[in-house]
């Protein structure tokens, strides 16, 4: 009962930014205030993702990796489209034909707080879909999981790339 209450209380999301193989730290862009860090762990085929990104309006924001590891634009137009090494049309987390960056939508509390822990099926930390070296990016508004290329989410408000720990 001790273990369990200790494990409960411990949280698997710590243990995991403890073990994961690769981050992304991501910063502002230009007159923006989101920023935090973003976690990737293989897990069975696919990939776990945990991160917590702050200074966010409330409500729901896009998250992708795109094509460049490349953040030094003031707006991260220099991050490129989504990251698509399979040639597919852009769509939601779940489906099978999507951009391999296609992570979908976090949420941000009343504080600006977003805290997730997702597993995606498509992304992979090695091989010829691999994540290292391309760039995480927050959007302002929502993905709409539909609308191409980009599923029609905003400025990019926040980038980081990613980089094996
Ligand atoms: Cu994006
Ligand atoms: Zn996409």
């Amino acid at each position: 009962m001790t273990i369990l209450l200790a494990a409960g209380f411990c949280g698997c999301t710590s243990f995991r930014q403890q073990t994961a193989e690769a981050v992304a730290v991501l910063s502002p862009t230009q007159g923006n205030s989101a920023q935090g860090t973003v976690y990737f762990s293989r897990s069975g085929d696919g990939v776990r993702i945990d991160g917590e990104i702050a200074g966010l309006r409330p409500g729901r924001h896009g998250i992708h990796i795109h094509e460049n590891g490349d953040c030094s634009a003031p707006d991260a137009a220099s991050a490129g489209g989504h990251y698509n090494p399979t040639g597919m049309p852009h769509g939601p987390s779940y489906a099978v034909q999507r951009h391999i960056g296609d992570l979908g939508n976090i949420e941000a509390d009343a504080s600006g707080i977003a805290k997730f822990s997702v597993f995606d099926h498509a992304a992979r930390i090695d091989g010829p879909n691999s994540i290292i070296g391309h760039a995480v990016v927050v959007h302002a508004d929502p993905d709409d999981l539909k609308t191409q290329p980009a599923g029609n989410a905003g400025k990019r408000i926040a980038c980081g790339v990613v980089q094996k720990k």
